[in-house]
């Protein structure tokens, strides 16, 4: 077939027919962030953080974002902010790009997540291990105390070098344990050296009423932020699932493949319409959302052609399988 037009169209339509995905819930204006991190203040305000120092105000999540002044002086790359007690704690990196030597991982605390308002503590002493690891993009997981045992305190992060990795934490602030590796894919061929997972995020849940409770390990698998003209289309970034009836593994995937040592990994969000490379995800459960739901928040890149940072905020409701498996549900 030489008809140009024609290859055109046959395109066109495959790629209709394989776009899988709702688009993004809507929100007035635009919001421009990478990396996010969305948490609500206990008065009902939506704050999201994003790497660059970006902050970001609304009153709903299908308002229009305000933009803050940074609310830290020294900046910070991929925030993630929990409330721990009547404390905000901000989990964030130190990076210089592509290069494992300089990265460093540290919090900062404030009573009100206002600028101005957050305090930089120490760099958690996370044990080095520059061949195995990079330390990049924390989160922490907080798993509620059963019987008379004290709340544990999960952090995962990682890695684009032997991908995601955690470590146990006595408390918000101590670094109590040597990293673990939660997620690693070893596949080999990828034209750019490496077969990159980071940006995890841990979030526990039970799926059906009155069953099993879960801890899921979402990632965002492949490449952010080369300029998309360099990366094999399906080389870009995807937000994986895997999960586990342990906070700490073995995680499985969807068809039940070690996430560790088979290269595990559900596809939930990938590539589609206007979305390119989504990734740098979260999740959170949201009472205000369809009547009581998870979500699932992520940047990407608009229309295939910003390739700089920072991408565009998204969401959109993650509803769960009868096997308790998550998947993404359009709501508007
Ligand atoms: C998006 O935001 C940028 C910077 O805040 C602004 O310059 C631009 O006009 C906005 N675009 C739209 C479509 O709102
Ligand atoms: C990270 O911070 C810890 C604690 O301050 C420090 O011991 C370590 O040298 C730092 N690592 C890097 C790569 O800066
Ligand atoms: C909630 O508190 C934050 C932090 O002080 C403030 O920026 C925001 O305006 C408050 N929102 C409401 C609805 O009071
Ligand atoms: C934490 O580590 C980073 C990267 O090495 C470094 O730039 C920063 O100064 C350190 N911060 C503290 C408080 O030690
Ligand atoms: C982390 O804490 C859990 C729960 O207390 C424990 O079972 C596990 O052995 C710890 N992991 C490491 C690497 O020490
Ligand atoms: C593992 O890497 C391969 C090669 O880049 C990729 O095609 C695949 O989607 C990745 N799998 C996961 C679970 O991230």
């Amino acid at each position: 077939m030489s008809n140009p037009f024609s290859r055109i169209f046959t395109a066109l339509l495959v790629a209709r027919a394989v776009a899988q995905w709702p688009d993004p819930e809507p929100y007035p204006g635009n919001c421009t962030i990478h990396d996010p991190s969305l948490i609500r203040h206990t008065n009902g305000t939506y704050f999201l953080f994003g790497s660059g120092g970006n902050l970001r105000t609304a009153p709903s999540l299908s308002a229009a974002w305000t933009e803050r002044p940074d609310p830290l002086p020294t900046g910070f790359g991929a925030p993630d902010v929990h409330l721990v007690g009547d404390t905000y704690y901000m989990y964030h990196q130190h990076d210089v790009h592509g290069t494992n030597l300089y990265s460093n991982i540290s919090v900062a605390s404030s009573l009100t997540m206002e600028t101005g308002s957050w305090v930089e503590h120490a760099n958690l002493s996370i044990p080095e291990n520059f061949q195995q690891y990079n330390l990049i993009d924390p989160n922490l997981l907080i798993a509620p105390a059963e019987d008379n045992t004290p709340e544990k305190y999960y952090l995962s992060f990682g890695s684009y070098w032997h991908d995601i990795h955690q470590v146990n934490m006595s408390g918000p602030l101590h670094v109590s344990s040597a990293p673990i590796d939660l997620e690693y894919n070893h596949t080999t061929g990828l034209g750019l050296g490496e077969n990159p997972s980071e940006g995890s995020f841990q979030f526990m849940w039970t799926p059906v009423a009155g069953g099993k409770r879960f801890f899921y390990l979402f990632f965002s698998s492949g490449y952010c932020c080369a300029p998309t003209y360099n990366i094999p289309p399906g080389d870009e970034y995807k937000i994986m699932v895997c999960r586990s009836e342990n906070p700490s593994g073995p995680f499985v995937d969807a068809e039940g493949k070690s996430c560790k040592t088979e290269n595990g990994g559900t596809l939930i969000l990938g590539s589609h319409d206007d979305v390119y490379a989504p990734g740098g995800q979260g999740v959170l459960y949201d009472g205000s959302v369809d009547g009581g739901s998870v979500i699932l928040y992520y940047h990407y890149i608009k229309n295939f052609k910003n390739t700089a940072h920072p991408a565009t905020f998204g969401w959109n409701k993650l509803d769960f399988d009868a096997a308790g498996w998550p998947f993404i549900k359009k709501i508007s």
